[in-house]
């Protein structure tokens, strides 16, 4: 399913979600029965759709929605597993409000901090952005080889060499003000 696709769905879900309490909806039932369950979650960022569906890992949830579809919705059972943060469990994640199927902080953009200044990576608008010209081409950036990006949001390891092909690559390439080539157009501070 593409990304809009999905965006448009959430769109229906939040409209569904008004009728929850009248009309038993499978769908936002899962969002309450996670809001119940961790009750210092709500009005929090993981009272959300994308605390189980945001990177898609597997056809529509993420790493953590994966694990619950097959623990057959069984919160409990699944809290002592490994979140996708290494070394943290889902337990550990949900209780300091992160999100257990992401390492990022907002699933749809990535900080990566370095030396020379943290750069900000709006993925989702990478993907969404008609401008970008690579809307739905994840290849763009997790194709073959050594300058490319593995599937996993890792900030604490330092991707200089695939950052400054890839990126800058692409950006030189499009030759549009809005995709910075200079240093401080990425490494903010
Ligand atoms: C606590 C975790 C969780 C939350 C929060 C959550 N979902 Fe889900 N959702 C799931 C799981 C698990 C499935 C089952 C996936 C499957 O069976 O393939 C699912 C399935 C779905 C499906 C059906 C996908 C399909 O292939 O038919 C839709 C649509 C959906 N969710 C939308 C939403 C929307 C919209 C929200 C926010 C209002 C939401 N979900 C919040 C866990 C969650
Ligand atoms: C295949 C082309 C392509 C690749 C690869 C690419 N970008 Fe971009 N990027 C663009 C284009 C085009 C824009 C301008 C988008 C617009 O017009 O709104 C842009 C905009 C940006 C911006 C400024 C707007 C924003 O989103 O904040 C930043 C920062 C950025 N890219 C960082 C990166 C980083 C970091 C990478 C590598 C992980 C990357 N880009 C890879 C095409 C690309
Ligand atoms: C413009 C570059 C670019 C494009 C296009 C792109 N990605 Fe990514 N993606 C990245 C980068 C950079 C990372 C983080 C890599 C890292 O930290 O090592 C990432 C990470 C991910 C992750 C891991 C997220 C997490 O929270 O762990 C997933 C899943 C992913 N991408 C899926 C996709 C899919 C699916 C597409 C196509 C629809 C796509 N990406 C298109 C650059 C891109
Ligand atoms: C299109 C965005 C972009 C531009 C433009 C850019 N960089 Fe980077 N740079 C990155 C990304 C992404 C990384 C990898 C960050 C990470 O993985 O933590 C990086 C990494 C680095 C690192 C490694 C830092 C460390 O901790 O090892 C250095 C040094 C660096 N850049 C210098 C520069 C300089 C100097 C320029 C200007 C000539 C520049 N960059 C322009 C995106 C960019």
């Amino acid at each position: 399913m593409s990304r809009t696709a999905f965006k448009k769905f959430l769109m229906l879900g939040s409209v569904a979600a008004a009728f929850a309490s009248v009309n038993a909806f499978a769908l936002p039932v899962m969002q309450s029965a996670f809001l119940e369950k961790y009750p210092a979650t709500v009005n929090t960022a993981l009272a959300s759709c994308a605390t189980c569906h945001l990177p898609i890992k597997e056809g529509f949830v993420n790493s953590y929605g994966l694990a619950l579809k097959n623990a057959k919705l069984d919160f409990a059972a699944i809290e002592g597993l490994p979140s996708a943060v290494a070394g943290k469990t889902n337990l550990e994640q949900i209780t300091a409000l992160l999100n257990p199927g992401s390492q990022a902080v907002d699933p749809e953009v990535f900080d990566f901090p370095n030396e020379m200044g943290t750069v900000r990576f709006n993925h989702g608008g990478h993907i969404m952005n008609a401008n970008t010209k690579i809307t739905g081409n994840c290849g763009a950036c997790h194709g073959e080889g050594e300058k490319q990006f593995p599937k996993v949001f890792d900030p604490t390891v330092v991707l200089k060499a695939a950052a400054h092909t890839t990126c800058i690559g692409c950006h030189k390439a499009v030759a549009v003000p809005a995709a910075p080539t200079k240093c401080a157009g990425c490494h903010q501070e």
